[in-house]
C-alpha cells in the first residue's frame, strides 16, 4: 500500500539520514526502484513530473502499476508515491488519481501567490492523509520543460510557507537540476543552515541530487536535509549501460533483440545507482 511521505521524512530528519526520491519514466525504472528499496529496507519515494505522468498515459496507469508491483513484488517497505513539481492543476489531477504525495511548485509566482495556493492545498492534501512539498526559490537548470535560474531561497519566505503546514519543502540552495556545469559554486551552505534555523523539524528536501559529492550531500543531510531528488543520474546510467549492450553487438546475437534482453543492462545499471544513493543518504535499514 502506497503511504505519504510524512512519516519516513520526520523519521529520517530526526535520524539525520535522507530519503531518496527516485523519479520513474516506465515499468523497468519502477521495478528496479522498488526491488532495490527492499532488497536494502529502505523507505523509498517514486517521483513523477507531470512530463513522465504524459509519458506513462496519465496518472491513473501509474497509479495502478505501482500498486499492482507492491502487491505482486511484496513489497514491504514504505514507498510513497509522488508528483514532481506539479502545477496546482496537476496537484489536483494526482489527488483524485490516487497518488500519495504531492509537490506543488509555486516558485515561479510571488511569494504572496506561492502562499495562497499552497495553503489551498494543504487543507485538501489533510483531509487525504497525504503529504504536500512546497518550494520556495526556484531550482536551477531544466527538467521536463521547467526552467530555473538557480536562486538561493530567502530563508523568512521559506518559514512562512513552512508554517502554512506542508509536510516537506524545497528550497533552493544553488542547486541545479541535471549535470552540474564545470564552473558550479557548490551548495550554499550558509543559506540552507539559515532556513532550518528558521524552520526547525521541517524536513527540507535536496533537488538536483544527480552530480553533488558526496561530502556536500552528507553536510546538507547534517543540516537538515531529510529528501534528496535523483533523476538524471539514473538516466545516464541506463542510457550509458544500454549503448554498451547495443555497441557490442549484443542485439544482433540470439534473441538478444528481446525487450526483456535489451533493456536488462539498463534495468541492472539503475538499480546499482539506487543502491549506491541509498548508502550515501543512509537510508539503508531504516524501513519499519
Ligand atoms: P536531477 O535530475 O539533477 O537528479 O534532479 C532530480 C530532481 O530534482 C527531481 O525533482
Amino acid at each position: 500500500m502506497l503511504v505519504s511521505a510524512k512519516d519516513m521524512l520526520q523519521k529520517a530528519k530526526a535520524g539525520k539520514y535522507a530519503v531518496g526520491q527516485f523519479n520513474i519514466n516506465n515499468l523497468e525504472w519502477t521495478k528496479a526502484v522498488l526491488l532495490t528499496a527492499q532488497e536494502l529496507n529502505s523507505p523509498v519515494i517514486l517521483g513523477v513530473s507531470e512530463g513522465a505522468g504524459k509519458y506513462m498515459t496519465g496518472y491513473k496507469t501509474i497509479v495502478g502499476m505501482v500498486n499492482g508491483m507492491i502487491e505482486e513484488l511484496n513489497i514491504t517497505v514504505p514507498v510513497a508515491l509522488h508528483l514532481d513539481h506539479g502545477s496546482f492543476e496537476g496537484c489536483m489531477k494526482c489527488i483524485e488519481a490516487g497518488f500519495s504525495s504531492i509537490m506543488f511548485d509555486g516558485s515561479h509566482y510571488p511569494i504572496a501567490e506561492n502562499i495562497e495556493k499552497t495553503r489551498e492545498l494543504v487543507k485538501i492534501v489533510g483531509e487525504k492523509g497525504m503529504s504536500l512539498e512546497a518550494e520556495v526559490g526556484s531550482i536551477g537548470g531544466e527538467e521536463d520543460g521547467v526552467v530555473g535560474k538557480g536562486e538561493c531561497a530567502d530563508p523568512n519566505e521559506c518559514k512562512l510557507i513552512a508554517d502554512l503546514g506542508v509536510t516537506m519543502l524545497a528550497a533552493g540552495i544553488g542547486n541545479i537540476h541535471g549535470k552540474y556545469p564545470e564552473n558550479w559554486e557548490g551548495l550554499s551552505f550558509e543559506t540552507l543552515d539559515a532556513i532550518q534555523q528558521l524552520t526547525g523539524d521541517m524536513p527540507l528536501v535536496l533537488h538536483g541530487g544527480t552530480g553533488i559529492p558526496a561530502d556536500m550531500i552528507q553536510k546538507a543531510i547534517s543540516l537538515g536535509v531529510a529528501k534528496i531528488n535523483v533523476n538524471t543520474e539514473c538516466q545516464l546510467a541506463f542510457a550509458d549501460a544500454t549503448r554498451k549492450y547495443i555497441e557490442a553487438g549484443k542485439d544482433l546475437e540470439g534473441k538478444g533483440f528481446d525487450p526483456r534482453k535489451l533493456l536488462a543492462p539498463g534495468y541492472e545499471a539503475i538499480k546499482a545507482t539506487v543502491k549506491e544513493k541509498m548508502e550515501l543518504f543512509g537510508s539503508v535499514g531504516k524501513a519499519e
